[in-house]
């Protein structure tokens, strides 16, 4: 089967190729998915699990693209609860290869049945982003109505989500980024905007929660502004600053079939929007995913059948 394939963690995504690999098999509760679509987070590459499996081995050459969607062609040993010909949208095993490909073995666990009026490509787009601001928000960051969300890289995919989760849930947005992103900050929903290059950060005065997908000098500045009672989430590593009378949580994204699901229904019922970037087929994805100048939005490539 075709794939995009990396073996070398300094080439980045310049040192990406698309090979013939060899079709995936079915460990005990896994399905073959046959993908339609696939996310791909830029930071990636950096990540241990990319690398290296779960006892410390290398494992390149790998296949990226955690978050995917497909329809179920094969199902392993002992595997129940998902058919052959079933729609399908997950975040998959970060040590284990993933959707950038024609198919994927996947452990059932780790998919929600997509319903048949949600695009493949906008399925694949939700469960890193959805996911992680799902349960920063209300996992970690327990966030409560009237609360002052500030919401780091507001224009970006988690940001898009986390403007919006947090709205629903009846929180007051403070979205920051780049100064092009204000509009599209706004649009997602964010009550005001920051822009972090030209803008006093400290002009928001307390909130209640720092969403960060950021960090360095911006963390920092941002656990200042943490209430007493409040929480700083990190999604970009170990904290590096807490507030002073607050929590500081950083965590790394976990599949939830039952939170996923929910979010797929929010988009169905157009209470959610997704926020995708480039979209290329498989035989253009090197060329995708590696852009000459910025782009927003979560990339997705397509496997068309
Ligand atoms: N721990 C987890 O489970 C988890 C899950 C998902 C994502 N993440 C991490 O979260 C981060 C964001 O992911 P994403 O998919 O949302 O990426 P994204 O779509 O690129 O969004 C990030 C946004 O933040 C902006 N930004 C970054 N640094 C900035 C700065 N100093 N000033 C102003 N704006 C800045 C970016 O603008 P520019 O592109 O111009 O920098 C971009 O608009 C990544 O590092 C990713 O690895 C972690």
């Amino acid at each position: 089967m075709k794939a995009v394939v990396v073996t070398e963690q300094a080439a980045g995504t310049a040192g990406m190729t698309l090979q013939e690999r060899p079709k995936p098999q079915p460990a005990i509760n896994d399905v073959i998915v046959e993908v339609r679509g696939a996310g791909f987070v830029p930071t990636e590459l950096d990540w241990p699990s990319t690398w290296i499996d779960r006892r410390g081995v290398e494992r390149a050459p790998s296949i990226p693209g955690h978050e995917m969607a497909g329809v179920v062609t094969e199902l392993g040993y002992g595997t129940t609860g998902l058919s052959i010909g079933q729609r399908v949208v997950g975040l998959t095993d970060w040590h284990r290869d993933g959707g950038l490909a024609e198919r994927i073995a996947v452990e059932a666990r780790n998919l929600t049945p997509l319903p048949g009026d949600v695009d493949f490509a906008v399925a694949a787009s939700l469960p890193i982003s959805g996911l992680t601001a799902w349960q920063g928000l209300f996992d970690h960051g327990r966030l409560q109505p009237g609360q002052v969300v500030l919401a780091h890289g507001a224009a970006g995919a988690v940001g898009t989500m986390v403007t919006q989760l947090a709205r629903e849930f009846g929180g007051y947005v403070i979205g920051t980024g780049r100064a092009a992103d204000r509009p599209k900050a706004l649009d997602f929903g964010a009550h005001e905007f920051i822009d972090l290059d030209n803008e006093p950060l400290e002009d928001v005065g307390g909130v209640d929660l720092v969403f960060d997908v950021i960090g360095g000098e911006i963390q920092k500045r941002s656990a200042a502004l943490v209430r007493a009672g409040g929480t700083l989430v990190s999604v970009v590593g170990p904290v590096e600053a807490r507030p002073s009378e607050g929590r500081a949580v950083d965590f790394v994204v976990e599949s939830d079939r039952t939170q996923l699901h929910q979010i797929v229904q929010r988009v169905r019922e157009e209470r959610l929007r997704t926020n995708i970037g480039t979209v290329a087929a498989l035989d253009d994805a090197i060329t995708a995913l590696n852009p000459t100048e910025r782009t927003t939005g979560k990339p997705i490539i397509e496997v068309r059948r």
